[in-house]
């Protein structure tokens, strides 16, 4: 497919870095660069708490082409270029899928769905800045400068998705657009009178392991939101979040190899003991490590809580944005079906006299469903490359999905109880049980109790294994961070 090469470079010389012609754009600049000291502000009261004078080894992109976007520098996170970055536009790109399957992709917002487009926008840059806000604390108790940089990463990288979404308000929806994006820099995670918009984006992410998961399970649930609305028929849409598909990559990184480094040490340091069995808890924790129950536990909590991000699984939203052509689904361009869903129907699961049955309905209105199976079929992957830790290691111990119905507060199971079988029980049953499926207060204190900074070179905190591979081809002793001391 054509495309404008021109376009994958990125002017770096104004306030704000873009590749979307903003010189050429005055009334848009004009609004963003407004725009900028709130952002500013935010960042400030809400981003990561210190470390703000420290010299950080980042990356930031210098062009959108796929290869080589990126240059690594150490930069003081409040000079970090935040900037405008849309993957090339695709000359002569159609609509792909929906009722107006095969038109010319819009470059404008098509009005009949301007409320629609708008929603599904600010859902989307509503969590950027929820996630930051919710690892602010880790710095003070990073395993190391390695994890410290990664963190930062992330949390740079999620400020820059919320420009992402801000750029597309401010263009494309004049007067609410802007209101909307100051709305952006106002809700705070987890505040009561107001919270982000969605449930997981308001819980606590108070340790290094919660972190881990968040980024392994919740930025997965990011890629699978952006990876649909990247074949949306409103082509900036698209285009912007193509990129941003490019920098989930890292964070998910970042969540599957910091367990893995977890399981790794965990392993190592039982093997040493001569411990084979994983539930001698105590023992375990002696070591220093965190036991293998309570990392199940934790992937139990995170992905049960990731998986209400997907709605209801039954919904006409959903058919609707699909219908309009304003949100596909996953791999979309993969598929071969006619694209509209007219006469298809797919299976959903659901809570029936006790028991858990899949029904067929119009596939139109599962839409939701769907992108949630191949949510779980994406995270089913990376939890099989942990198990092979194990299986390195000689310890009897797998990692397991629970069953999608366990610990749901959304959709067809959150007015059931069900353990990480799948078997509906009942309130007292689950009530006995839940501690040996879910996190207790014992677990969260073990692991408080673990989480001491190590901020020398080279030196990894007892309960997680160094990584295999440094940053941009540093070894693991680079000095990521340098602390202002
Ligand atoms: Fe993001
Ligand atoms: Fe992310």
């Amino acid at each position: 497919m054509a495309m404008n090469i021109n376009i994958a470079a990125v002017d770096y010389d104004g306030l704000i870095p873009n590749n979307v012609g903003l010189g050429q754009d005055p009334r848009v600049k004009r609004a963003l660069e407004k725009w900028h000291p709130g952002y500013i502000n935010w960042w400030n009261d809400m981003g990561p708490e210190g470390f703000q004078e420290s010299l950080v080894y980042l990356r930031t992109a210098i062009s959108v082409d796929p290869k080589g976007w990126a240059k690594f520098d150490y930069v003081r996170m409040p000079e970090y270029r935040w900037g405008v970055l849309l993957a090339p536009q695709h000359v002569g790109r159609k609509i792909p899928f929906g009722m107006h399957k095969g038109e010319d992709a819009w470059q404008e917002v098509p009005g009949e769905y301007r409320a629609m487009l708008r929603r599904l926008i600010v859902i989307q840059g509503d969590t950027e800045p929820a996630s930051v806000e919710q690892q602010r604390h880790l710095g003070k108790t990073a395993p190391s400068l390695y994890d410290l940089r990664n963190l930062f990463q992330v949390n740079v990288e999620e400020g820059r998705h919320l420009w992402a979404m801000v750029y597309l308000l401010q263009k494309y929806f004049g007067r609410d657009g802007r209101e909307e994006a100051e709305e952006l820099l106002k809700r705070r995670s987890g505040e009561t009178d107001s919270p982000r918009m969605l449930g997981a984006f308001n819980e606590r992410t108070p340790d290094w392991l919660s972190f881990f998961m968040f980024t392994f399970f919740t930025d997965r649930d990011g890629k699978m939101q952006l990876a649909a609305l990247a074949q949306s028929g409103f082509d900036p849409l698209s285009r912007t979040c193509r990129f941003m598909l490019t920098e989930e990559a890292h964070h998910m990184y970042v969540g599957e190899t910091g367990v893995t480094r977890t399981i790794q040490r965990t392993c190592e340091a039982m093997l040493a003991a001569g411990i084979t069995d994983p539930n001698d808890i105590e023992r375990i924790r002696a070591l220093g490590v965190i036991d293998l129950p309570t990392l199940q536990k934790k992937a139990n909590l995170h992905f049960s809580l990731t998986l209400d991000l997907f709605g209801n699984e039954i919904s006409t939203n959903a058919a609707n944005a699909f219908n309009a052509g304003l949100k596909g689904r996953y791999q979309e361009d993969k598929l071969t079906d006619d694209h509209q869903l007219i006469n298809a129907t797919y299976p959903v699961l659901r809570p029936r006299d006790g028991a858990i049955v899949n029904e067929d309905v119009p596939a139109l209105s599962a839409l939701n469903m769907r992108l949630r199976d191949d949510y779980v079929a994406d995270a089913a992957i990376g939890v099989g490359r942990w198990n092979r830790v194990f299986a390195q290691a000689g310890i009897d111990f797998r990692i397991t999905l629970p069953h999608v119905a366990f610990n749901r507060g959304i959709g067809e199971f959150a007015t059931v109880h069900a353990d990480t079988e799948g078997h509906v029980i009942a309130r007292d049953t689950w009530e006995q049980r839940k501690a040996t499926m879910l996190p207790s207060d014992d677990d969260n204190r073990f692991i408080a109790s673990l989480m001491r900074p190590e901020r020398e070179r080279g030196a990894f905190a007892s309960w997680i294994a160094p990584p295999r591979h440094g940053i941009d081809n540093r070894p693991g002793d680079f000095e990521y961070v340098k602390i202002e001391r």
